[in-house]
């Protein structure tokens, strides 16, 4: 096979998506599907992982019958298959990891495991206006909160990271507080769209001292605080969440730039979907020259293109996974990638 045909099947099952990618290097990405468990964590208000873990085994293997037919590919067209190894619930990623390495066996073709942060960190590369390395990548999801020296592919080095919650975590605990529906972060953000600025002030975490660390769960308890006395102000109180959070990326984002010399910066994960972190990001690239990437807006939180793409990346230099083992890895740091 050669590289020139190469064509990978990626596999997200992390948390609470189940999501599909064929990414081709002849063609570039060429078909992906989603299925959200939105509807079915949504009463519980927060993802159930038992749940979550049964519903990826039923929706798996018909989504990837839907994007091979999506993407007119047999599955015999297929080189090889990236699926996310970790970070993320057990139970989710098993069932990922256990149907690709199966396919993979029975296919005869080799398997990859993905860093579901490296998929994040890459899915900017899967727009026409893409990063160029080296370049500072802000994470942002639900689960992490980073800021990565990215000098090439596998070689990152984490200059910053929350100390408790992650900054998408902060959201939808807040959103959770005043009551608004599963997922928090749109909704928050939505409600935001409403509210006044400077109503109300909340402190920007770790601001006022040096380093690149992040803090975000006094926000959500000041979000409280505040709510408790003014039960009524929702939408300014969303609003002030809101802009301490953006704003407080964004001054982590101009130290770290500073501190780097980089003069690109990529903003991936969940709350890179944020029109305010956005917005407040691209005046700060603007102020200092710096060019700001992102993911389109389906490809800022979980998905299959993005996994499809970080395994690629990797398969077509070689790289698979040792055996057919069913290796997951739920805790799994961005350094402790191999370069490519
Ligand atoms: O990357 P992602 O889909 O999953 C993880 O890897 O965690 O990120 C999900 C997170 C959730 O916390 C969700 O509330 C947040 O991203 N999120 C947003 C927005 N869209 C998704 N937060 C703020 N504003 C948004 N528009
Ligand atoms: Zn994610």
């Amino acid at each position: 096979m050669s590289v020139a045909d190469f064509i990978t099947l990626g596999i997200e099952s992390s948390c609470d998506e189940t999501g599909i990618g064929l990414y081709s290097q002849k063609d570039g990405l060429i078909a992906h599907q989603l299925f959200s468990q939105v509807k079915i964590h949504q009463e519980y208000g927060g993802v159930v992982p038992e749940l979550a873990s049964r519903d990826h085994i039923q929706r798996v293997l018909p989504l990837i019958k839907a994007t091979l037919k999506d993407g007119k590919i047999k599955l015999s067209d297929v080189s090889a298959i990236a699926y996310t190894a970790g970070p993320g619930l057990a139970g989710a990623l098993l069932v990922g990891s256990a149907v690709a390495q199966s396919l993979a066996w029975s296919l005869k073709i080799p398997a990859l495991g993905v860093h579901h942060m490296e998929g994040h960190l890459l899915a900017p590369l899967l727009e026409a206006r893409k990063p160029k390395f080296p370049f500072l990548a802000l994470l942002v999801s639900g689960g992490h909160t980073l800021l990565v020296d990215v000098t090439a592919i596998g070689q990152y080095k984490i200059l910053g990271e929350s100390l408790d919650d992650a900054v998408g975590e902060a959201f939808d605990k807040t959103a959770k507080i005043m009551g608004l529906e599963y997922p928090g972060g749109p909704a928050l953000a939505m409600l935001a769209q409403r509210g006044i600025e400077g109503i109300f002030e909340f402190p920007k975490p770790l601001t006022d001292r040096p380093g690149l660390d992040f803090s975000f769960s006094g926000l959500k308890t000041f979000a409280r605080n505040t709510f408790t006395q003014y039960p009524m102000q929702k939408a300014d109180i969303a609003k002030a969440f809101e802009v301490a959070a953006t704003q407080t990326l964004m001054i982590k984002c101009r130290r770290a730039l500073k501190q780097t010399g980089y003069k690109a910066l990529v903003v991936a994960g969940g709350v890179s979907a944020n029109e305010a972190l956005r917005n407040t990001l691209d005046t700060m690239g603007i102020k200092s020259s710096t060019e700001v990437f992102y993911p389109r807006q389906d490809f800022c939180t979980d998905n299959g293109a993005m996994i499809a793409l970080a395994g690629h990346l990797r398969l077509i230099k070689g790289q698979t996974s040792k055996s057919n083992k069913i290796i997951i890895k739920p805790r799994w740091s961005l350094e402790d990638l191999q370069a490519v």
